[in-house]
This record gives C-alpha cells, sequence and structure tokens, in this order.
C-alpha cells in the first residue's frame, strides 16, 4: 500500500534518447532515432509503474535511459534524490546495485555458458568481496526467493524452461538487494500457461524486499492487473499517466481510448460505435509529424494539433495528459474554434 504521502523514488524530467543515424562512406551523421523524446514522471517507493504502448514507441529505451544503461541526450533522472542523468558511466558503477532489470527474453540475456549458480552470482563477484563459500549461501537463498530447486544451481540455462529461466533473471537481478526494477515485458516471451506465475512471484517479491517496479508491457490489460499507475507511450513521449482505476474507467487521451478500445475484453457497455480503430502507421520516430506526435492518426484531431505540440500536463489530480483538448489556458481559444470547425465538417 502507498503511504499518504509517497516518496519519489524516481524522478524523470524531460528525459530524451535520440540515437544518430550514419550514412554514406564518410559515415556522417543524416538524422537522428528520437526514441525518447521528452518524457516526465515519478515513480513513488513501492509501486508499480506500468509503461504501455504498442511496439516501437519507445519503452524499452525508456527503461535503459532511466537506470543509465545509455548516455541520455538531455534531461534528468533521480534515483532517491541523486540525479544520475550526468553522472559518467564510470561513476555510476556504485549506483548500479540499487537499479536493476529483467529482460525480455530470458534466453539472450543469460549467459548459455554459465551455470546458473555462476550467473546469480555474478553481481557479487563483481560488487561485493563475499568469500565463495558466503557467495554460494546467497545464491542459494535467492534460488529459494525466486521458486528455483537450489539443487540446480550446477545447470545450465539451456536445461530450463522459459519460466524457470526467467526466474534466473530475476533471482540475479534481486542479487544486491535492488530498491528500483524496470521490468521490461518480462512475461511477453513466456507460454500463456505460466505468465501469470511469473507475474505472481514478481508481485511477491516486491512486497517481500520492497521494491519499486517500472512495469513494461505492450498490453494493456496484462498492465491493469500489476500496476499501480499506468503511462502511456506513443512516438517517444508519454501522452498520459493516471492511477490504474482512472485510467481504465474513463481514458482521456485519444491514444489511450483508442488502445483501451481494442482490448478484446467483453463489455456489454460498448457498442460498435465506441470502439475507436486507428487508422495507418505509426509514424518513423527519425521523423515526427509536426505538433502533436499523434495529429496523423488521431480520431478527435484539430488545426491546432497539427501546429503545436501539447503539453503534458495535470489535467485532474493525479491524472497528467498531453492533449489539446484538455488545454485550459494557452491554447483555449484556438482550441474551441477548432472545434467549432469540425462540427462544421472542416478538415485538416
Ligand atoms: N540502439 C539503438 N539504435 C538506434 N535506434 C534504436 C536503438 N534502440 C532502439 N532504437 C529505435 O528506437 C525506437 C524505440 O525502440 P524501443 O525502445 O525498443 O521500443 P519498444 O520497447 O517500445 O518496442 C525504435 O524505432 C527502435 O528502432
Ligand atoms: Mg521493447
Amino acid at each position: 500500500m502507498l503511504d499518504a504521502t509517497p516518496r519519489k523514488l524516481v524522478e524523470v524530467r524531460d528525459l530524451k534518447m535520440h540515437f544518430p543515424i550514419y550514412a554514406g562512406i564518410l559515415r556522417k551523421r543524416v538524422g537522428e532515432v528520437k526514441a525518447v523524446d521528452g518524457v516526465s514522471f515519478d515513480i513513488f517507493a513501492g509501486e508499480t509503474l506500468g509503461l504501455v504502448g504498442e511496439s516501437g514507441c519507445g519503452k524499452s529505451t525508456c527503461g535503459r535511459a532511466i537506470l543509465r544503461l545509455y548516455d541520455i541526450t538531455d534531461g534528468s533522472v533521480k534515483i532517491d534524490g541523486a540525479e544520475i542523468g550526468d553522472t559518467p558511466q564510470g561513476g555510476l558503477r556504485k549506483m548500479r546495485p540499487t537499479m536493476q532489470m529483467v529482460f525480455q527474453d530470458p534466453q539472450a540475456s543469460l549467459n548459455p555458458r554459465m551455470t546458473v549458480e555462476a550467473i546469480i552470482g555474478e553481481p557479487l563477484m563483481e560488487h561485493t568481496d563475499l568469500s565463495r563459500d558466503k557467495r554460494r549461501d546467497r545464491v542459494h537463498e535467492l534460488m529459494d526467493a525466486v521458486g528455483l530447486n537450489r539443487t540446480f544451481s550446477n545447470r545450465y540455462p539451456h536445461e530450463f524452461s522459459g519460466g524457470q529461466r526467467q526466474r534466473i533473471g530475476i533471482a540475479r537481478a534481486l542479487a544486491l538487494n535492488p530498491k528500483f526494477i524496470v521490468c521490461d515485458e518480462p512475461i511477453a516471451a513466456l507460454d500463456v500457461s505460466i505468465q501469470a506465475q511469473v507475474v505472481n512471484l514478481l508481485e511477491d517479491l516486491q512486497e517481500k524486499f520492497d521494491l519499486t517496479y517500472l512495469f513494461i508491457s505492450h498490453d494493456l490489460s496484462m498492465v491493469r492487473h500489476i500496476a499501480d499507475r499506468v503511462a502511456v507511450m506513443y512516438l517517444g513521449k508519454v501522452v498520459e499517466l493516471s492511477p490504474r482505476e482512472a485510467l481504465y474507467a474513463e481514458p482521456l487521451h485519444p491514444y489511450t481510448k483508442a488502445l483501451l478500445s481494442a482490448v478484446p475484453e467483453p463489455d456489454p457497455d460498448m457498442t460498435t460505435e465506441d470502439r475507436v480503430i486507428l487508422q495507418g502507421d505509426v509514424p518513423s520516430p527519425s521523423n515526427p509529424p509536426q505538433g502533436c506526435n499523434f495529429c496523423t492518426r488521431c480520431p478527435a484531431v484539430m488545426d491546432i494539433c497539427h501546429r503545436e505540440d501539447p503539453e503534458f500536463r495535470e489535467v485532474q489530480p493525479g491524472r497528467f495528459v498531453a492533449c489539446h483538448h484538455y488545454n485550459q489556458t494557452a491554447g483555449d481559444t484556438a482550441a474551441s474554434e477548432d472545434n467549432k470547425s469540425i462540427q462544421q465538417g472542416e478538415t485538416t
């Protein structure tokens, strides 16, 4: 449960991660992929913040940038009050134990030549001076915590099922008692039949070890079960952030509405007219549209959306949205004029 005044464990402000694109024999820089393009949110201690959006919208890059697996292009990342956005890679070493990542594909993220004991014990080797015996004890403890039989500690990753391999990855992430874990689609590569087990394990571990999660998923209905609050990403930006209940009960952003109406859950109240079908593809993050990133596909697009990038702001207590439909201030007059022109059937 969250306290009355929750403590901010992670504070992300205007985070940008642009990857350069090079071309030609001279490898000239010809552009950049704006994978994450100005993202701001907080994650409170003990909570799970869900980060959702279609494939390619920048979720993984965002998670990795927050953990400083990249040198970020711009912005600020504070973990427990300490700014790490501009810390050189060498200086991050002592921060690493407090923040960890669980990857989507346990097959690819575990070294096939290492035994389970070596894999889980590797962070202990790197960051502690535990003796070999103490390290083994700790590895066994971690295997117990994630429900792996300790007698398997000398086996190799390929000898395990997908679900068990993900447990190995989780045990490794837990080895140094982290506070914050980015779970990047941790169950997406697993059989449906074992997805729930891994989700339940992550929830149990969160309670037991007081963990804070950024839980990345492309699946809104999955996040509903695990997240306290949900951030919706589109083309490198967070378009809406809301407590879970409010988001699913009354999505604000047209993109969230579209995503939710695509979730195949039987809802007797939903008529076919309520369904929003998105037209077209996600534009390229190397060439995002002018104005609002969603303007090319938005069913409720207005004139101003093609001109101005909407500000990400709090429109109801705890509810943030980046959409001109919710702008009460500067864009107000323009927005209402646009509304009129929409009613008159003028589309631009
Ligand atoms: N290392 C990289 N170099 C260049 N482009 C990248 C790199 N990593 C990701 N991208 C691009 O950034 C965008 C966002 O990718 P990603 O963060 O993996 O999205 P998601 O996790 O939401 O599917 C994509 O267009 C992807 O091709
Ligand atoms: Mg991803």
